[in-house]
């Protein structure tokens, strides 16, 4: 259970009020069906006929829009990569004119191009629609004031949550990423019930308040909106705890159309609710292909339902998760919180380790604060990860050795290999206003 006020638990209650739903969130399981198929069909048609990227990969797989009659024909078209995403640079996946296309966005890419994405006015009232149900969601309500610190620009999370709490009708605070002590100021005199903000960067505003001898748990915030990153049940547990809010998760990506894809609940707290109206889930396995059985765990594709300027086909998120029942929207699939990205994963001497699986053995060490950062070397002809942890300001110096090796052990015993532990004194370790970047990776190639 969660830590936050009566206040806020009284406020928000223990199941959605009905009245609050809007007719998607109200349909049941037939009819979301039928209207999954119907727009499905519109999308391939979409696609096949405006973007000769599709119709060139469905005629090699020898599918036409017509044999899909039903969803899980779907499995029988090709799936889509970043790759063909990047190779259609910048507009080659778009399927209207560009008089038509009101905004692009672009996701920044490690390495080589960016990918660039299109909306329509229809797609961007979609995409507010879809956010302001995911604010809603939270525990969000109108009149609302919410603090945004996602970034603004060519990132999908500040335009993205902007439209989508204005529509719900919230009072916006389009603060953006960095300057973190006037996050703080902002905070104070503008009293915002809800903050949207990775929970990376929720880390250091949290930690900004305690610097100003201010505690976080007097703020005005109840309600902490936290995505675009990967993040932990034990992360929850600290945002809660340390700054008195109910912390829920938020998912979504450029290529599907920014945030809101999915949500969790705040009643619930259970994972994250797909809205499936809009876009369509599968999970494959990331080395065969294959479709998997709702339960299991693989890789996340996405159909998109409605979108207009860039439909996406089965496009392969590489993020590893899996479909469950949905609960507070009986009627909407959940996908469990996300563990990592398959490319996040590090193969270390033939295990894999998420940074993920480290950050929950951080946080319940104590004397540890959630402040680390990975770094891969070769040592001999053999990989080597080190992993730095800043002490938590309180911790005495004589634990910190005993912490370390805590982490290493738990490591060791849950995933079966050994890593190299430093903890290091606290404010040390870089800090990111917006996704964070746990890993680098300082490996000799040959
Ligand atoms: O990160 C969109 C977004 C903005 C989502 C603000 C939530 C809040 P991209 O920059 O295209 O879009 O990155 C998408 O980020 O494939 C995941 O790997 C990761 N990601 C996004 N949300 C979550 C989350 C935005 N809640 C990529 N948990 C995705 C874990 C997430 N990973």
């Amino acid at each position: 259970m969660t830590t936050a006020t009566s206040e806020t638990n009284r406020r928000l209650g223990s199941a959605p009020d009905p009245a609050l739903l809007d007719d998607a969130e109200r349909l049941d399981l037939d009819e979301l069906r039928a209207l999954q198929l119907e727009r499905l069909q519109w999308t391939l048609r979409h696609a096949y006929e405006n973007v000769p990227h599709y119709r060139r990969a469905f005629d090699e797989a020898g599918v036409h829009p017509d044999d899909c009659t039903d969803l899980s024909d779907l499995a029988r078209f090709p799936t889509t990569s970043k790759a063909d995403l990047r190779e259609n640079y910048p507009f080659g996946m778009f399927a209207v004119p560009q008089d038509q296309v009101r905004r692009v966005h672009a996701s920044s890419g490690t390495t080589g191009r960016p990918t660039v994405v299109g909306y329509t006015e229809k797609d961007i009232d979609t995409w507010a629609t879809v956010m302001a149900r995911s604010i809603r969601a939270a525990g969000g309500r109108p009149g609302d004031k919410l603090h945004n610190a996602y970034g603004y620009g060519l990132f999908t999370g500040g335009l993205g949550a902007h439209y989508g709490a204005e529509k719900l009708g919230c009072t916006v605070i389009p603060v953006s990423g960095g300057m973190t002590p006037r996050q703080v100021q902002l905070i104070r005199d503008f009293e915002p019930r809800i903050i949207m903000v990775t929970p990376s960067y929720m880390l250091t505003v949290i930690d900004e308040f305690e610097k100003q001898g201010v505690d976080p748990r007097d703020s005005s915030l109840e309600i902490g909106i936290f995505g675009a990153e990967p993040w932990t049940e034990q992360m929850r547990l600290e945002m809660e705890e340390r700054a008195g809010i109910h912390a829920v998760d938020i998912y979504g990506l450029s290529e599907v159309m920014g945030p809101g894809v999915a949500q969790e609940c705040v009643e619930t707290k259970d994972g994250l609710h797909v809205w499936e109206d809009h876009f369509y889930p599968e999970v494959i396995d990331p080395i065969t292909g294959e479709v998997l059985p709702d339960g299991e765990k693989g890789e996340l594709v996405f159909t998109s339902l409605t979108k207009e300027a860039m439909p996406v086909i089965r496009y392969r998120t590489r993020d590893l998760t899996r479909l469950l029942p949905g609960t507070a929207r009986p009627g909407m699939r959940r996908m469990e919180k996300i563990t990592g990205r398959t490319d996040d994963m590090i193969i270390l001497r033939g295990v894999n380790l998420f940074p993920t699986q480290i950050e929950e053995i951080v946080l319940r060490t104590p004397g540890l604060s959630p402040h680390f950062a990975l770094e891969l070397i070769t040592k001999g002809r053999m990989d080597h990860l080190i992993c730095r942890i800043e002490a938590r300001p309180d911790c005495p110096p004589e634990r910190r050795e005993a912490a370390a090796a805590e982490v290493a052990k738990g490591v060791k015993d849950t995933v079966g290999t050994s890593i190299e532990v430093l903890v290091v004194d606290p404010e040390t370790l870089a800090r990111s206003v917006g996704k964070l970047q746990r890993l680098v990776d300082h490996r000799n190639r040959v």
